[in-house]
């Protein structure tokens, strides 16, 4: 069960000051972009998705994709399933993903083959935690929040079977 008692990774003051940093890096980058476009995707991006967006200084709109695993008990396969599409069409727009973690890397290599042959203007992504020890296959992350080590964390829109998404800060599982 999640707990409060969690050891605390990321501070909200760290987490605060980090998207901070992202936000400027990602407003200056898209300055000469007329209206970027967020992806979201869902759930575990949420928190972090409202907070980087209201941070940015440039014109953007929100959308939303949602995936999941086939299977979360045998992570041999990596299939990942659409389970809500985009109601945006990307052709020509700039898309930046924003995922809340990237752990073995395939939600982050499906969506990209999902979404590369819809043509758009220019595909980045903006991931908030990353696990470079578990990581299935060589990804391009454009923005990186914290590199964090193999352990399952819970807080700032992240969960453990539902549970400790609304944490303000980012916690390792209690033992
Ligand atoms: P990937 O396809 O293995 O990269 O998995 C990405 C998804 O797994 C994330 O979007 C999360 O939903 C979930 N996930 C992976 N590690 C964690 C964690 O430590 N805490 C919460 N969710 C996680």
């Amino acid at each position: 069960m999640v707990t409060e008692e969690g050891d605390v990774l990321f501070s909200e003051e760290t987490i605060r000051n980090r998207v901070g940093d992202l936000a400027l890096r990602i407003s200056a980058d898209y300055s000469h972009v007329d209206d970027l476009l967020m992806v979201g995707v869902l759930r575990g991006c949420f928190i972090f998705l409202a907070d980087l967006s209201r941070r940015l200084t440039i014109p953007r709109s929100i959308d939303f994709i949602a995936l999941a695993a086939y299977d979360r008990t045998t992570t041999a396969t990596g299939a990942v399933r659409l389970i809500m599409d985009l109601r945006t069409d990307v052709r020509g727009r700039h898309v930046l993903i924003v995922e809340d973690i990237v752990d073995t890397g395939y939600t982050l290599d499906y969506l990209y083959s999902l979404l590369r042959p819809r043509e758009p203007a220019s595909l980045k992504t903006c991931a908030f935690l990353r696990k470079p020890a578990r990581l299935k296959m060589k990804l391009q992350i454009d923005y990186l929040g914290f590199d964090i080590p193999d352990v399952w964390v819970v807080g700032y829109g992240l969960d453990f079977q539902d549970r400790g998404r609304a944490l303000p800060d980012i916690r390792t599982l209690p033992a």
